[in-house]
């Protein structure tokens, strides 16, 4: 990649870094647009947050994602924060404003694309949420915002999904969210449910699990999506398909929530379908080189 004085500049600031796809993803898109733009790692300290993102302002650099474990900690750092960033509690991206940075959360949006792409409806649908750690958040708070009839949120800490469920009820001002332990799906009484699964269990080298594996948890499914993508396939996945679900893996997630970073710094750009088609082939490759 040549660059030139003009060339502006992103990337992505975590401890560690050096396993970040971002970079390989952002620059294959400036690439195929022919966009003067590089995407580069930042390594940054734990404890070193504020100054990286005054560093990044000083420096003139238009947009970060952030990954972890800066997530939070970067919300102290902003000139202003997106609704989605602000219900889920976390920002994975900045974008450059005035005197400093606003921060977005794009996994949501990330979700939604994905979801949508897969062909699974959230409007009027009772959703089942499984977990309720950070995934768990934005996907809650797509399935609010996208008009679901009810959200059960099942976790194995009770406390923890009751916890998610008060604060995005309150936040998004739907009372849709509905606290569940893991083992009480059996009370759920509705069927044709979209099942949205955000625990890591079943994800690589653990690819035998599954959260639930009752034939009647998967009755109650017509369309299951799971955030994990490493395996491609997860065992989740397949229960819900022998069941005759719908079923998606997080792999799309993934691509999508980086695409909306892109257009975020890059208002006047649309990634096209076949630049993502190649996209999605990239991020295949270079995760069956990791699994
Ligand atoms: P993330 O940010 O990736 O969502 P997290 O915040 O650590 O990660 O959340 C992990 C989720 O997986 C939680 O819902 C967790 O359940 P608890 O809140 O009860 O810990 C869930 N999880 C992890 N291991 C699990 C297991 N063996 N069985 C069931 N749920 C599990």
């Amino acid at each position: 990649m040549i660059t030139s004085g003009k060339t502006f500049v992103c990337g992505v600031m975590g401890c560690p870094i050096e396993h970040s796809m971002s970079p390989m993803m952002h620059n294959y898109y400036s690439e195929q647009l022919g966009l003067d733009m590089v995407y580069v790692p930042f390594l940054v300290q734990p404890g070193q947050v504020e100054e990286a993102v005054k560093g990044a302002y000083a420096l003139n650099i238009r947009g970060v994602n952030v990954t972890v474990p800066h997530k939070q900690a970067v919300m102290e750092c902003l000139k202003e924060l997106d609704d989605a960033a602000r219900v889920i509690g976390a920002v994975n991206t900045l974008v450059r404003v005035d005197g400093g940075y606003k921060g977005y959360n794009t996994d949501a949006e990330g979700i939604l694309r994905a979801m949508t792409k897969a062909g699974m409806v959230i409007r009027d649908k009772t959703c089942i949420l499984l977990g309720a750690g950070g995934a768990a958040k934005a996907a809650a708070y797509v399935l609010a915002k996208e008009g679901a009839a009810k959200v059960y949120v099942l976790n194995r800490s009770l406390d923890r999904a009751r916890e998610l469920s008060e604060d995005l009820n309150r936040m998004t001002g739907r009372q849709v969210l509905v606290p569940l332990a893991l083992s009480d799906w059996k009370t759920i009484r509705e069927k044709d449910c979209l099942a949205v699964q955000t625990t890591s269990v079943g994800m690589h080298p653990q690819v035998d699990k599954s959260p639930v594996e009752d034939e009647g948890f998967f009755a109650m499914v017509d369309s299951a999506f799971d955030v994990i993508y490493t395996p491609m396939e997860t065992r989740f996945m397949r229960l819900a398909a022998e069941a005759g679900a719908r079923v998606s893996n997080g792999l799309d997630m993934l691509l999508y929530q980086g695409i909306a970073a892109y257009e975020l710094w890059n208002p006047e750009i649309k990634i096209p379908g076949e630049v993502i088609d190649g996209a999605r082939e990239l991020l295949i490759r270079w995760l069956g080189g990791t699994v």
